[in-house]
């Protein structure tokens, strides 16, 4: 039995958009079902038991709404809980994400690779994992910068005050001569010139999300799910916070005017408010 493709993805909040858009770029045909759990954010400084519970409710609630896979748009969230999501549904496709260190290890010339992300994707065993395969071969330095997930959210990356705050949260990272800068969390690649523009352009700038977009694709064939070439595809959108959270960035980051849903969590379930 074969079914429509309808690809389920979810992040803390407007990060996992970053993803949306390349899974666009390479099925546009695609439907796909987003959500944003904006009542959690951010995920960052979780506890992964929190981030687990999270996870496994969300992924329920997008198959009982169709999805056909689970693209968790998320390093927080992939690092915490890919493997007990996969434990719990062992019949659901789900793609994860991890910082990209390897291509960043590929293509260094100094030596010196640097990874921004959050605190609880820096404490979770995939990243341990990571550092251990690569770390004898590279030296990779780490950074993490509070606010900045809420400040994407916020579309604040303007002006120097946005500035100052990338700076300082990087200013560590800069006394290493990095060639190479992992985005290790969905929301970065919002903030890619402020990013940028901190760095230096001699730095390269390390975004995973094309390549879990050809993952997505990769697997979605692999469980039989044709991609429809022809049919206008469906996109829902769906927060767990105010519908504004959701609807502004849309607009603003992606150019789309849609209306966007809300769900609403009791008891560890999420259900349509
Ligand atoms: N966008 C998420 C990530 O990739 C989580 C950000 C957060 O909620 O802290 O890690």
């Amino acid at each position: 039995m074969t079914q429509r493709a309808c690809v389920g993805v979810f992040d803390s909040g407007i990060g996992g958009l970053s993803v949306w858009r390349e899974i666009i770029r390479l099925m546009p045909s695609v439907s796909t079902l987003y959500l944003a759990d904006q009542a959690h954010l951010p995920y960052g400084t979780r506890s992964p038991e929190e981030i687990q519970n999270l996870a496994l409710g969300i992924a329920r609630f997008l198959l009982s709404e169709g999805v056909s896979l689970i693209v968790v748009a998320c390093n927080t969230a992939s690092g915490a809980a890919l493997s007990s999501l996969r434990q719990a549904l062992p019949d659901t496709p789900f793609v994860g994400m991890e910082p990209a260190i390897k291509p960043a290890v590929e293509r260094t010339q100094t030596g010196h690779v640097g990874v921004l992300a959050t605190p609880t994707t820096f404490r979770g065993e995939l990243f341990q994992r990571l550092m251990a395969r690569f770390r004898h071969r590279v030296a990779i330095h780490t950074a993490t910068c509070p606010g900045l997930v809420q400040r994407v959210e916020d579309g604040a990356l303007d002006g120097t005050e946005a500035l100052h705050h990338v700076e300082a949260c990087l200013r560590p990272l800069l006394t290493y001569p990095i060639d190479q800068l992992v985005l290790g969390c969905t929301h970065y690649p919002f903030a890619r010139t402020l990013i940028q523009e901190v760095v230096g352009s001699e730095v390269a700038l390390i975004d995973p999300a094309p390549a879990v977009a050809r993952q997505t694709k990769r697997l979605l064939l692999n469980h039989h799910h044709p991609i429809p070439s022809e049919t206008k595809p469906s996109h829902r959108f769906i927060t767990t916070g105010q519908k504004a959270n959701l609807r502004v960035p849309l607009e603003s980051l992606l150019g789309l005017q849609v209306t966007v849903e809300r769900a609403t969590w009791r008891d560890g379930k999420l259900q349509f408010a």
